[in-house]
C-alpha cells in the first residue's frame, strides 16, 4: 500500500480532508503538503512536507522519493484571490496542477483528486440546473485556470490513462477553516458574523443565488467518488454537484431561525460581477448515476450545525472570568 499525498493542506477543504484520510487510511499512509508552513501541531500523527505546486522539480521529486501512489491535488487560488493576483492564481491552478498531472503520470501514480469549480461558467451558460457537458467560458482567471485544469485532466486520462477525477465544487459552507478569498465565502462570514453577536454587511447583492453545500458533504462525495469504479465514471474532474441553492437573503432568514434579531445589510462589490457570471443551480444527476452523490444536508440542517459548532468554538475563545 503507498502513500497518499495531499497538497493544500492547509486550505479550507485540506484541513478537514487530511484528517479524514489518517482516519481512513491509517496515519502512516498520509503526507501532508502546503506552500505555507502549518503553524500548529496539526499534523502531528503524521508527516508534513513543504510543497509548492508551481516548483516542478519538487512535485515530481516529493511523488517519486516518498513513492506516492495517490495525490489529492487541493493546492488552489480562488476566484476573488484570483482577480486581485491573476499571476498567482494561473502558477497555482494552472501550472501546478500541470506539475502535479506531469508528475503523476511520470511516477505511475494510481489516481488523482482535483477540485474543480462552477467557476468555470461564465455568462454563456444556462443560469438554472445547469448541465456537465455545457459552455465552459468564464471571463474570471480562476475559471480559466480551472477550465485548463479540467482539460488537462482530461489529456492525462485519454491520452496516458491517468486516472484523474473530481468533481465541480459549489460554494462550499464549513467552520474549522475559514476559506481563502473565495467569492462564496460571505456566506461562511455571514455564520461567523451571526455567532459572534454582530450584523453583517454582505458584499453580494441579496438575490444573487449561488449553488452550494456544506463540508462534510463535499468530503463524503469527494470520498464516493475516489471509491468508484473507475469504469463507471463518464467524466473527469468536471462532475457538477452541488445540494442547494440559496441567495443572501434566504441564508439570512434562516440564520435568523436560530439567531432572530441577526442583521444583514448589502453593499455589493466586485465579487457581486463574478457571481452574476456563475450558474443558479446545477444538474448534479450525473454524479448521482455514476457514484451516488447523495448529499445528506439541506440549507437548514447545515445552519443548525453550523450555528451549534460555531458558538462552541466562539464561547472557548472567550477568556474565562
Ligand atoms: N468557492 C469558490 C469561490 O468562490 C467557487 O468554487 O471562488
Amino acid at each position: 500500500m503507498g502513500t497518499i499525498l495531499v497538497t493544500g493542506s492547509l486550505g479550507q477543504i485540506g484541513t478537514e480532508l487530511v484528517p479524514l484520510l489518517v482516519k481512513k487510511f491509517g496515519p502512516s499512509r498520509v503526507i501532508a503538503s502546503d506552500v505555507k508552513s502549518p503553524n500548529s501541531d496539526i499534523f502531528h500523527e503524521i508527516e508534513y512536507v513543504p510543497l509548492d505546486v508551481t516548483n516542478r522539480d519538487l512535485v515530481a521529486s516529493t511523488l517519486k522519493e516518498r513513492s506516492v501512489t495517490e495525490v489529492f491535488h487541493m493546492a488552489g487560488i480562488l476566484s476573488a484571490l484570483g482577480e486581485r493576483n491573476p499571476e498567482l492564481a494561473f502558477m497555482v491552478n494552472s501550472v501546478g496542477t500541470f506539475n502535479v498531472l506531469d508528475s503523476a503520470m511520470k511516477a505511475g501514480v494510481n489516481r488523482v483528486m482535483i477540485p474543480s469549480t462552477i467557476g468555470v461558467f461564465g455568462k454563456d451558460t444556462p443560469r438554472d440546473n445547469v448541465p456537465v457537458v455545457t459552455v465552459t467560458r468564464p471571463t474570471t482567471m480562476y475559471g480559466v485556470t480551472k477550465v485548463n485544469a479540467e482539460l488537462l485532466s482530461a489529456y492525462f486520462r485519454s491520452k496516458f490513462g491517468l486516472d484523474v477525477r473530481g468533481v465541480r465544487y459549489p460554494g462550499i459552507v464549513s467552520y474549522k477553516t475559514p476559506p481563502s478569498a473565495g467569492t462564496t465565502d460571505y456566506a461562511v462570514d455571514m455564520y461567523y458574523h451571526a455567532v459572534a453577536g454582530k450584523n453583517y454587511e454582505c458584499y453580494l447583492k441579496e438575490d444573487a443565488a449561488l449553488p452550494m453545500m456544506y463540508m462534510p458533504d463535499a468530503l463524503d462525495s469527494l470520498m464516493k467518488l475516489y471509491s468508484a469504479d473507475e469504469g463507471r465514471l463518464r467524466y473527469t474532474i468536471d462532475y457538477n454537484i452541488s445540494a442547494f441553492s440559496f441567495d443572501p437573503r434566504t441564508l439570512a432568514e434562516s440564520i435568523r431561525k436560530v439567531i432572530p434579531d441577526f442583521n444583514v445589510t448589502y453593499r455589493p462589490d466586485y465579487r457581486q460581477a463574478i457571481a452574476e457570471t456563475w450558474p443558479r443551480s446545477l444538474d448534479s444527476t450525473d454524479a448521482k448515476i455514476d457514484w451516488g452523490f447523495s448529499p445528506e444536508y439541506d440549507l437548514d440542517a447545515m445552519t443548525e450545525d453550523m450555528i451549534r459548532n460555531l458558538s462552541e468554538m466562539h464561547l472557548k475563545s472567550q477568556p474565562s472570568r
